[in-house]
């Protein structure tokens, strides 16, 4: 059932959203070569619990950490590790949430590590240039396939491939709510996009294929050929005059 926010409710998750964005700031600006993975997911549990928030995905079905931090074939879910040491050249992806007056927010965002090759910031940039399209797409009367589309096209034209076993989804009072919202799809197609519905839009964009599995450890999803992967991740309100990205500083 997909939920529907009163403007009400959109303020108080709009205070959710914008802890996840800062915390999301802090953590992207520790990424440096040298630091831990478990270092950087420090910085955003602090951050958010200082602030009288939770971190959304602490405890989700078992998962142990404030932050996903996911290193370049790494495409999603990655447990923070003292061990993981970032290092120059290294692709980042930061994926986090946190829940503020009983609404989570949610965003992810890929940086760099140092000096990366012009391979990588392309992959980067195209995914983040992807998001913004999905985001575009995301407008009262339009459907959820109108977001999936755009988001294809542009990661497709640039000869990348759009992850299919994961998507984006619905957020509010549950981390994850209906509908789901895949980063590939037809336009004209699927669930209709209507004022106070939220969804979390977070395209996974790999540079070869587009299957992933699941690493032993039960969370960490890589690329089955061993591409580098990128994320990027706004929640976003639908509303009468366009998407709002709520995660947005
Ligand atoms: N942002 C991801 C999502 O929206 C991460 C959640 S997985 C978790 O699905 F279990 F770690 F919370
Ligand atoms: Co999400």
């Amino acid at each position: 059932m997909i939920i529907f926010k009163t403007a009400r409710e959109l303020a108080l998750m709009k205070e959710a959203c914008i802890l996840s964005a800062e915390a999301l700031k802090l953590a992207g600006e520790a990424v440096r070569p040298g630091v831990s993975t478990a270092d950087i997911d420090r910085i955003a549990y602090k951050h958010i619990v200082s602030n009288g928030g939770k971190p959304s995905f602490l405890g989700y079905s078992g998962y142990p950490a404030t932050a996903c931090i996911s290193v370049n074939n790494e495409v999603i879910h990655g447990i923070p590790s003292k061990h993981r040491i970032l290092k120059e050249g290294d692709i980042v992806s930061i994926d986090l949430g946190a829940t503020l007056h009983g609404f989570h927010g949610d965003n992810a965002a890929t940086f760099a590590v140092g000096e990366i090759s012009p391979e990588a910031k392309r992959l980067i940039d195209t995914t983040k240039e992807a998001l913004y399209k999905g985001i575009e797409a995301a407008v009262s009367g339009g459907r959820i396939g109108d977001i999936g589309a755009a988001v294809q096209k542009h990661a497709e034209d640039k000869g990348y491939s759009v992850v299919r076993k994961f998507v984006g989804h619905g957020v509010g009072k549950d981390l994850h709510e209906a509908p789901e919202v895949p980063n590939f799809g037809s336009p004209g197609r699927g669930v209709r996009l209507i004022p106070g519905m939220t969804l979390a839009i977070e395209p996974m964009i790999n540079a070869g294929t587009h299957d992933v599995k699941i690493l032993k450890d039960g969370w960490t999803t890589v690329t089955v050929d061993g591409s580098l992967s990128a994320h990027f991740e706004h929640t976003v309100a639908i509303t009468p005059n366009g998407p709002v990205i709520m995660t947005e500083l």
